[in-house]
C-alpha cells in the first residue's frame, strides 16, 4: 500500500469525498466535498436528517462504496487505489460493520454466524470457534451459542451481529443505525455496550444515528446537512 510522508496519521482519514449518482441527464450529488480525521482510539458520531448522506459516508469510509471524487486513508494507506479484493481482505481484518438490521444468516447458529469472518480470514475452524466463544461471551451470550437466530430476542440477535463484527479484533467499528431496530429498554443495553466494548477491546467507532440521546453519549458529534458538514 501506498505511504504517506506523516507518520502520526490519524487512523482514518477522508479528503474532498464526493459521491454522486446519475439522474436523468444531470448527477444526484450526495457527497458534496467532506473532509474528516478520525484518531485512533476516538468515538466520532455522525447525526443528520435522513437523506443527508450518512449511509453513503459510512460506506465510502468503510471501503464498502467507492468515491467519486476525493480520498480514504487508513493510517499511511490509501484506500481508495487499492483494488476490489485487496480491499475485501483488509475490511475482514482491519473494520468492523454493524448495520441497523442484523443480517444474520438464519440457517446458521449463533456461534457459526460469528465464525464466519474467522473462515473468510482462513482461520481454522478450532481457532473460530475459540475466538466466537469469547466474543459471545463478552456480549453475554455464553448461552447461546447453538440457538439460531430466529430463536433470539431483536437484542440479541443485534449482540449476535456486534460479536460477529468484532471477532477478528478490527481497529475500527463501523455501525449504521445500529439500535434503530430495537426497543427503548434494548436500545439502551446495545448503546451502554458500544462503550463498554469500544474500552475493553481498545475500539476507534464510528456510529451514525437519529438517536440524540445515543448521540449525547459520544465526546464528537458530527451533524451533516445535504452532503456536507452542517
Ligand atoms: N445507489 C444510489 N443511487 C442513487 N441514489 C442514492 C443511492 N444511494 C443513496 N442515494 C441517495 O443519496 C441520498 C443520501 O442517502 P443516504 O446516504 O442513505 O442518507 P442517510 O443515511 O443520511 O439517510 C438520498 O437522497 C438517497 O436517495
Ligand atoms: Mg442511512
Amino acid at each position: 500500500m501506498n505511504n504517506l510522508p506523516s507518520s502520526n496519521a490519524p487512523l482514518l482519514s477522508i479528503r474532498g469525498v464526493t459521491k454522486s449518482y446519475p439522474m436523468g441527464s444531470s448527477r444526484l450529488e450526495v457527497l458534496k466535498g467532506i473532509d474528516l480525521d478520525v484518531q485512533p482510539g476516538e468515538a466520532v458520531c455522525i447525526v443528520g436528517q435522513s437523506g443527508s448522506g450518512k449511509s453513503t459516508l459510512l460506506h465510502v469510509m468503510g471501503t464498502l462504496d467507492k468515491p467519486t471524487l476525493g480520498k480514504v486513508h487508513f493510517k499511511n494507506a490509501e484506500l481508495t487505489r487499492e483494488s476490489d479484493e485487496k480491499l475485501a481482505e483488509f475490511r475482514n481484518r482491519s473494520m468492523g460493520f454493524v448495520f441497523q438490521f442484523h443480517h444474520l444468516m438464519a440457517e446458521f447458529s449463533a456461534i457459526e454466524n460469528v465464525m464466519m469472518p474467522c473462515r473468510i480470514a482462513g482461520l481454522a475452524p478450532k481457532e473460530s470457534r475459540e475466538k466466537a466463544e469469547k466474543l459471545l461471551d463478552l456480549m453475554g451470550l455464553k448461552e447461546r451459542v447453538n440457538h439460531y437466530p430466529s430463536e433470539m430476542s431483536g437484542g440479541e440477535q443485534q449482540r449476535v451481529a456486534i460479536a460477529r463484527a468484532l471477532v477478528l479484533e478490527p481497529q475500527v467499528l463501523f455501525a449504521d443505525e445500529p439500535t434503530g431496530n430495537l426497543d427503548t429498554a434494548n436500545a439502551a443495553k446495545i448503546q451502554d455496550l458500544f462503550f463498554e466494548l469500544k474500552e475493553k477491546l481498545n475500539l476507534t467507532l464510528v456510529v451514525v444515528t437519529h438517536d440524540m440521546g445515543f448521540a449525547q453519549k459520544f465526546p464528537r458529534v458530527l451533524k451533516m446537512r445535504d452532503g456536507l458538514w452542517a
